[in-house]
């Protein structure tokens, strides 16, 4: 060989082109070779500059990939409800496209509140489709973290209070999104619970309350929906920031969970070079993006892990391994998602992805009192239908943070009950409240809307005086997803209802007896007006489809099945979290003094009676159940029993229960809840109907978290299994002991 020749062969990987990676020898590109071959290879060919410029970002939700190599762009998109219209390259504000009217799905909220695991299913594989289409690799969603208490502005994104609800609804959305070849980046890695100082409060937690409360949906998302990105949150764990932090990062997640995905920040999470190089974080994103950077070139070159990184990777002073295991685990994530050549293609904006939307708001909505049967409103007789309210027209996809979307179209809830009821009624609406105009989000340039007076008697006025006329009275308000009523970056600031709804309500019960209330909302709120109407209706942000679902609901179409995946209670200090009054924290540090006592664990142990419980939720049928019965009174650690009990729909209608099990540790060494979910199903009945429905209990749903012993035991002794339609209304209980 001459030198020449030689040296071309040299330089080869180098100058390697994507033609030349194409060829037969690169592993890399070898989708029959496993995936950590073809990592390896990859990487081998890599330079340091290549791999340090994969573990930061280059645009807002863009990293660069290695283009000579032929390895894709990262893109990555919020999530969770839908996929996000694009922004400009590094500013927040939407680019303007006309091909990303998304669907937006209800909010995970409502997807709780189905407790139906195929709807979960639906929700992930019609979203991942949605992403996929629009090129995406990570969606940033779901989010997990636990329902703490009512105020925190961000629970509309989350799947509830109940750790076993959570894990077990995010397992099938995390599959869904991933067979299309979109990696799931569950978030917010850990204890982001509020919004209020989200950015460096340390949050100080026991190990029982982190491992039994606030880690099992992430675990559940890792080890059994197999998660390929996890994002770390903004605020603090024992004193370092959960987007590096050793604890959360190495010790749990890598290690004791054994995850292999990549672990992103959150948006701006990351705060020092050092600890983001050794505590287990792959990719840094949103850090100085805001335009006004120091850098005198390119902001993203400043990143903790750009420049700062390369320069302590060249002196040597941070071994390549480091670096070396980040790219590892994007590259995994590349190959699992953009560099699959099977994945599927996806859809975007369909029709199919809206009746899927659809078909979930409904099965999430709550009927949470129906005195007097108002509802369903019967055409035949209610010839006069008024409907009340702001939310009735509001655009509710639009605003509360990271999670707002531009639609292909949002059917209000005005417009699904106007289409419902087409000739056969009067529908007439009048606003009845209104709330400040505020700044459109994600437009450029938006200016800030003149403010008007609010004529708060005149609009309250004329809705009652309407009201007086009407057969039947639809009031839909709630919470808005303006700032500080369900908004990410800043919690509410009351219990109550804001823009003078609760007065309104009143009065309008008062002249009308068939004042129906229909909230919108992601959260608990107060409702000191419930003995004042018959029926309550819990809504959600249904997205997309919102209004349809509502009507259908509403006109007895579809007879609701939803449960409530947290406690409603009737004040704010009937919450454990702010009866012990650590909130909002001490501006650095915040406790968790409830403990493992969160949401019904609280109220069960203080015998408080909640305006709602956990698990609640009414239908337009009646259902009975019958004895509870147990396979075996005496089981050994490895055994299992299984509790049975029969379900009759005793009513008029088919319609679903969610027939819920809990399990109570009658005497521990340790204190525990009364009870804890650990079963649910959700069948569907005929009217007069009967089926059995059985729960196997396993070792794990008698466990306790050991924090002295840093370990899972099921301690022997006597247990009861509790049959319930909620977690308030035990219909049944069954004695066992564990030997
Ligand atoms: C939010 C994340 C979101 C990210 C990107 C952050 O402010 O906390 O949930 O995915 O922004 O928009």
């Amino acid at each position: 060989m001459n030198i020449i020749k030689q040296l071309i062969v040299l330089s080869l990987p180098l100058f390697a082109t994507p033609s030349f990676a194409q060829s037969k020898e690169a592993v890399y590109l070898d989708d029959k070779k496993p995936i950590e071959e073809r990592i390896e290879d990859a990487f081998s060919r890599m330079t340091l500059e290549e791999k340090v410029a994969m573990c930061h970002a280059q645009s807002k939700f863009s990293s660069p990939g290695v283009p000579r190599l032929g390895i894709p762009e990262v893109w990555a998109s919020d999530g969770p409800h839908g996929i996000r219209a694009e922004v400009f390259w590094d500013e927040w504000n939407a680019a303007g496209w006309t091909n990303d009217s998304c669907i937006a799905f209800p909010a995970l909220t409502c997807l709780a509140a189905t407790w139906n695991t195929d709807m979960a299913a639906l929700y992930g594989k019609s979203i991942g489709e949605e992403a996929r289409y629009r090129n995406k690799n990570i969606l940033l969603g779901p989010g997990v973290n636990i329902y703490r208490f009512p105020l925190n502005g961000r629970n509309f994104e989350y799947l509830g209070e109940d750790p076993y609800l959570s894990s077990t609804m995010v397992v099938p959305y995390i599959q869904g999104v991933q067979k299309n070849g979109v990696a799931a980046c569950v978030k917010h890695f850990a204890l982001n619970n509020q919004e209020f100082d989200r950015d460096h409060i340390n949050v100080n937690v026991s190990d029982r309350a982190l491992y039994e409360i606030y880690l099992p949906a992430f675990k559940a998302a890792v080890q059994e929906g197999g998660a390929w990105a996890i994002m770390g949150s903004y605020n603090k764990y024992k004193g370092e920031h959960c987007c590096h932090n050793q604890y959360l990062l190495k010790d749990i997640l890598r290690k004791e969970w054994g995850f292999d995905g990549v672990v992103v920040s959150d948006w701006g999470g990351v705060h020092d070079t050092k600890e983001a190089i050794y505590n287990g974080l792959d990719m840094e994103f949103g850090s100085w993006t805001n335009g006004l950077t120091w850098s005198a070139s390119n902001a993203y070159d400043n990143y903790y892990l750009a420049a700062p990184f390369l320069k302590l990777l060249k002196s040597g002073e941070v071994s390549e391994e480091e670096v070396n295991k980040k790219v590892r685990n994007i590259l995994r994530m590349i190959f699992r998602t953009t560099m699959d050549k099977n994945r599927p293609l996806g859809s975007f904006g369909t029709e199919e992805h809206a009746l899927a939307g659809r078909k979930i708001a409904q099965e999430g909505i709550v009927l949470l009192q129906n005195n007097k049967n108002v509802l369903p409103v019967d055409l035949s007789k209610m010839k006069k239908i008024l409907v009340v309210g702001e939310n009735a027209t509001k655009k509710m996809t639009v605003g509360g943070g990271s999670s707002s979307l531009k639609v292909k179209y949002e059917l209000s809830p005005l417009a699904g009950i106007e289409n419902r009821v087409g000739n056969n009624a009067e529908v007439t609406y009048v606003r009845g409240y209104e709330s400040p105009a505020v700044i459109e989000q994600d437009v450029k340039g938006a200016k800030a809307p003149e403010q008007k007076v609010i004529d708060v008697e005149g609009l309250r006025k004329e809705a009652v005086e309407a009201a007086k006329s009407a057969d039947v009275v639809l009031f839909i308000g709630g919470l808005n997803k303006n700032e500080h009523q369900d908004c990410e970056g800043v919690d509410r600031k009351e219990y109550g209802l804001p823009y003078n709804q609760n007065e309104l309500i009143t009065a309008l019960a008062k002249v009308n007896p068939n004042t129906v209330v229909v909230l919108l909302t992601g959260n608990a709120v107060e409702m000191p007006w419930v003995k004042q109407v018959p029926s309550i209706v819990e809504g959600w942000y249904g997205g997309t489809e919102a209004g349809n679902a509502i009507a259908s609901v509403l006109f007895g179409d579809v007879n609701p099945s939803g449960k409530l995946p947290f406690t409603i209670p009737v004040s704010l200090k009937d919450n454990g979290a702010i009866a012990l009054g650590d909130y909002p924290g001490n501006g650095k540090d915040e406790t968790y003094k409830e403990d493992i006592f969160v949401g019904y664990r609280w109220t069960d142990k203080q015998k408080i009676k909640p305006l709602f419980s956990f698990g609640y939720g009414l239908s337009y049928t009646t259902f009975t159940y019958g004895k509870v019965s147990i396979d075996k009174q005496n089981i050994s650690e490895n055994e299992n029993c299984t509790v049975s009990v029969k379900v009759k729909n005793s009513g008029k209608r088919a319609g679903s229960e969610v027939v819920q099990l809990y399990i109570s540790d009658l005497k521990s060494s340790l204190p525990r809840p009364v009870k804890e979910l650990k079963g649910f199903k959700k069948v569907y009945l005929n009217a007069g109907e009967e089926q059995t429905v059985s729960f196997s209990i396993d070792k794990r749903a008698l466990q306790f978290f050991n924090d002295s012993k840093h370990e899972w035991i099921a301690e022997p002794g006597k247990f009861e299994a509790l049959i319930g339609a909620s977690s308030t209304d035990i219909c049944g209980r069954v004695g066992f002991e564990l030997k």
